[in-house]
């Protein structure tokens, strides 16, 4: 029996790799499948009986049963699996074969191996997927980058598989070496600042005004009907009213508050450190996990150290719920902007440093549809950086400073509340912190260069001399007049 040669080919079939053959599939294209462990393929395979599956058991043979030039997208485990897997594959590989990698890998280990396939003629791409499994098999959002010539090949079938706004498929080549990668892992960073801020905000209907699972749903429910709308807070309320069926309460009673992490938020602040970019909502949100997942040092803390009473915090909201309320919608719509300024702030830092030249307004785009962070907020950015590109921080822009004047009063009071009643509001309070930063004229950080110019001579630039002039001053006895040496920055 003669087999056609399969068109695309899928190492990896957990479940977003098996979701994202199941994808395509239905897109009408035929996918060759391999998976370390014979027996899964064997299952997939078995359980889909699909003639348009091709599964194999060896690498040899299914690299065999591919199209030139070949196109295999890996599925696999980021860090050394990827390694690993290309140098199973490479003997069998010719020039021109495409190779790309869907996981969460390290935008660096893509940009070395994107150099070292580059010098076999293998094309390689690291490709940011985003959208769990239900993205995986219905459209998720794609960014891929890597070698440039290997997108007209796998774009027939990324824009096949990813998610559809407006008609266009939210999938775009990104930018050379490691740049869909690391535009993957912004992502995730927002993602884990988006969900800070949701926790914070459940936490104060719950702790502050105790509020029911239900209620609080009920709330996030109706924010997303309008600015707020967004893939996060519309599960935010999903999952509040489900109920565990084991004990018949909401399940979310019954979740330990130990947040995992898998490592992006991580990387995405390693980088920001590297490349100069505070994000600090998103520091704040890494470390708010790594506190949370303390839970014995909490369990201990808590009857050592003093905080406010919460009885009375609450007694003292008892009529003023509906405000809060309005004041909190307000609150985390003007944070989660913050959020999403430091993160396209980032990425317009990394564009540069690398010399990406990353186009913010398809970033925005392709985030639309198909991921975690997909928002309203976005198709704002979208239409603003395609006007602007070089729009550098968009809270800048008209539209936003109004949205800001209007949600800046509720912002304060939601802050001091959650701070008077003793609730870490970790993200919340960090956002504020760093609008307020951003727009002070004089910030107290000349306090900061003469400490360290009285310390350790580090020098300072004067308010009244011009920018890039150096100076030491006369802080100790031995230093009588202040220095006149100047140096050039
Ligand atoms: C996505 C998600 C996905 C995954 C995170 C979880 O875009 O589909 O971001 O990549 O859910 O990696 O990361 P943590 O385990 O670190 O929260």
């Amino acid at each position: 029996m003669i087999h056609q040669k399969a068109q695309f080919g899928i190492i990896g079939l957990a479940v977003m790799g098996a979701n994202l053959v199941l994808n395509l599939v239905s897109k009408g294209f035929s996918v060759a499948v391999y998976n370390r462990t014979a027996q899964r393929t064997l299952d997939f395979a078995k359980k889909q009986n699909n003639s348009h599956i091709h599964p194999y058991y060896s690498i040899q043979d299914f690299v065999q049963a591919l199209e030139r030039p070949r196109k295999i997208l890996l599925m696999v485990q980021s860090g050394t699996a990827v390694d690993e897997m290309i140098q199973q594959l490479e003997p069998y590989l010719d020039p021109g074969d495409i190779l790309a990698d869907g996981g969460n890998s390290f935008f660096e280990d893509t940009e070395r191996r994107c150099t070292l396939l580059q010098g076999k003629n293998i094309l390689y791409a690291g490709v940011g997927i985003s959208g769990g499994e239900e993205g995986a098999l219905h459209g998720p959002s794609m960014m891929p980058g890597g070698n440039p010539a290997s997108w007209d090949c796998l774009r027939p079938f990324f824009e096949a598989a990813s998610a559809k706004v407006a008609g266009l498929p939210c999938c775009a080549w990104i930018g050379p070496g490691g740049s869909g990668h690391f535009v993957k892992m912004l992502h995730n960073g927002i993602e884990y600042a988006f969900m800070q801020l949701i926790a914070e905000a459940y936490g104060l209907m719950r702790d502050l005004l105790k509020m029911s699972p239900d209620e609080i749903s009920r709330v996030f429910g109706s924010w997303n009907q309008k600015e707020l709308r967004s893939f996060l807070v519309e599960t935010a309320s999903e999952v509040l009213v489900c109920k565990d069926p084991e004990s018949g309460d909401y399940l979310i009673n019954r979740i330990l508050d130990k947040p995992g992490q898998k490592g992006t938020g991580k990387w995405t602040l390693i980088q920001a450190l590297e490349s100069g970019s505070p994000v600090p909502v998103i520091a704040e949100a890494v470390f708010a996990r790594m506190t949370a997942a303390d839970k014995p040092r909490r369990m201990i803390l808590h009857d050592i150290l003093p905080g406010p009473d919460p009885e009375a915090a609450h007694a003292s909201l008892s009529s003023g719920k509906k405000d809060f309320l309005e004041d909190l919608e307000k609150a985390l719509y003007a944070s989660v902007l913050c959020v999403y300024a430091q993160g396209f702030q980032m990425l317009r830092n990394a564009s540069v440093q690398h010399q990406w030249e990353l186009n913010l307004s398809e970033i925005a785009r392709i985030w639309r549809g198909g991921c975690i962070i997909r928002a309203d907020i976005l198709t704002d950015l979208q239409n603003l950086f395609s006007q602007n590109p070089g729009l550098d921080n968009f809270l800048e822009s008209r539209y936003f400073t109004q949205v800001l004047g209007k949600a800046q009063d509720s912002w304060r009071r939601v802050v001091c509340r959650g701070i008077s009643a003793g609730i870490s509001l970790s993200a919340f309070s960090s956002a504020l912190a760093a609008y307020d930063a951003i727009r002070t004229q004089n910030l107290p950080a000349n306090m900061i260069q003469a400490l360290r110019d009285s310390f350790g001579a580090h020098m300072f630039e004067r308010t009244d001399r011009p920018e890039g002039l150096f100076f030491h001053g006369p802080w100790h006895n031995s230093e009588a007049q202040i220095s006149s040496t100047v140096y050039n920055a």
